[in-house]
């Protein structure tokens, strides 16, 4: 008999994300908008602190889209990125027109190497091409090395796009990811630490631009009693059902960072011991929500080997984020590199990693490795 699945991150409601939705229902606020977005974007406000204001839109890839169009960007200009993240943090830079230019990544939070975004930013000053925006990522929960980027950032007066789909409830000083950009994203796919089935947050210190991306994401009416519309604008704002599931998700959400957290502390002590396996450390002053506990093995036979033993067992594991540099899309893009991003996708494999998961599932992961292993 099949053993019965293991996910890699499932959603996990709270229990009174229902209450939000019927109360939708109940006042007949089905229609975009209404009193559970405005609710959840103040419940995300509170949360951020920093005296951040937020946008409520239908995916974070929007909220990436609308940010860098505030940030200036359009056809022609180059973006900075960095390469060993998910593509939906470089795709918007297509639909603008505009070209990225790929960046790698540092060993200590496997996210955006400051030495080499300095690099890759002179090259393409002393070529004329000074870049529009860079998109730093805090990959699988864990910040990017904040000082030096936002140093470098304004040294060279570029802003920051901080993409923080995969970091609501990590922070670096106690100060909450999601708040260091210019413009800030956050992502609510079912796949993350908590979500509203599909949806994401636009997120930024200055009103102006939060005025200006819920202008730009509900199809930039001018003010008018008519419809009237000088600027190309978009459909990208929360329905009030699913920020309904969002107001819910936030009530639990310091459950939820705690739970993964123990998730990746369980992996931790139970497999540190095997020689062959290896774990990212938090740095000192950094503090992740552990979104995907990630393992690297020696080589990439070896991942294989794992990952293939780990589905005759029925458990959903993944390679680490192929670099975008590698990406048949992105081929023809300049990329600064010294081969830490494909070091670790050959080797890298996240584990299950849901709050809902139970000890029992654990337990079949770790023995699974083992049994690899040993
Ligand atoms: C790093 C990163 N950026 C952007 C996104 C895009 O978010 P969404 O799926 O909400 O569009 C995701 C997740 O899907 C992600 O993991």
């Amino acid at each position: 008999m099949t053993p019965t699945k293991v996910w890699l991150s499932s959603p996990h409601m709270g229990g009174e994300e229902l209450n939000y939705v019927h109360e939708a229902f109940d006042t007949n606020w089905v229609a975009p908008l209404g009193p559970n977005v405005d609710a959840f974007e103040k419940a995300i406000e509170k949360e951020l602190g920093n005296e951040v204001c937020v946008a409520a839109l239908s995916s974070g890839t929007a909220a990436i889209h609308l940010g860098l169009e505030l940030l200036g960007v359009g056809p022609g200009d180059e973006v900075i990125c960095q390469s060993f993240t998910f593509s939906a943090s470089a795709n918007p830079i297509l639909y603008l027109g505009a070209n990225p230019v790929f960046v790698d990544s540092e060993k200590d939070t496997w996210n955006m190497s400051p030495e080499l975004l300095r690099e890759a930013i002179e090259d393409r000053i002393k070529n004329h091409r000074k870049p529009k925006a860079i998109i730093a990522v805090h990959l699988y929960g864990m910040p990017y090395k904040i000082e030096e980027i936002r140093s470098i950032a304004d040294a060279y007066e570029i802003p920051i796009l901080e993409d923080s789909a995969e970091a609501l409830g990590s922070s670096f000083r106690g100060i909450s990811c999601g708040t260091f950009g210019d413009i800030g994203i956050l992502s609510f796919n079912g796949n993350k630490i908590i979500t509203t089935s599909g949806g994401g947050a636009l997120v930024t210190k200055n009103k102006v631009l939060r005025d200006k991306a819920i202008f730009l994401a509900t199809q930039a009416r001018d003010e008018a009693p008519h419809y009237q519309h000088s600027h190309v604008g978009y459909n990208y704002r929360m329905s009030n059902v699913l920020a309904g599931i969002g107001r819910g998700q936030m009530n639990v959400l310091k459950e939820r960072v705690s739970a993964r957290r123990r998730n990746y502390d369980f992996y931790l002590n139970s497999l540190a011991s095997l020689k062959d396996i290896s774990f990212l450390p938090e740095p000192k002053d950094f503090f992740s929500n552990r979104w995907l506990s990630c393992i690297l093995t020696t080589c990439y036979d070896m991942r294989e080997t794992l990952r293939m033993a780990l589905l005759d067992q029925n458990i959903e594991s993944r390679p680490l984020w192929k670099p975008l540099h590698l990406q048949p899309v992105f081929k023809d893009s300049k990329h600064f590199m010294d081969g830490t991003s494909e070091r670790l996708f050959e080797k890298g494999l996240c584990l299950p990693s849901g709050s809902n998961l139970s000890q029992e599932e654990l337990d079949r992961v770790v023995e699974t490795i083992k049994n690899v292993l040993s």
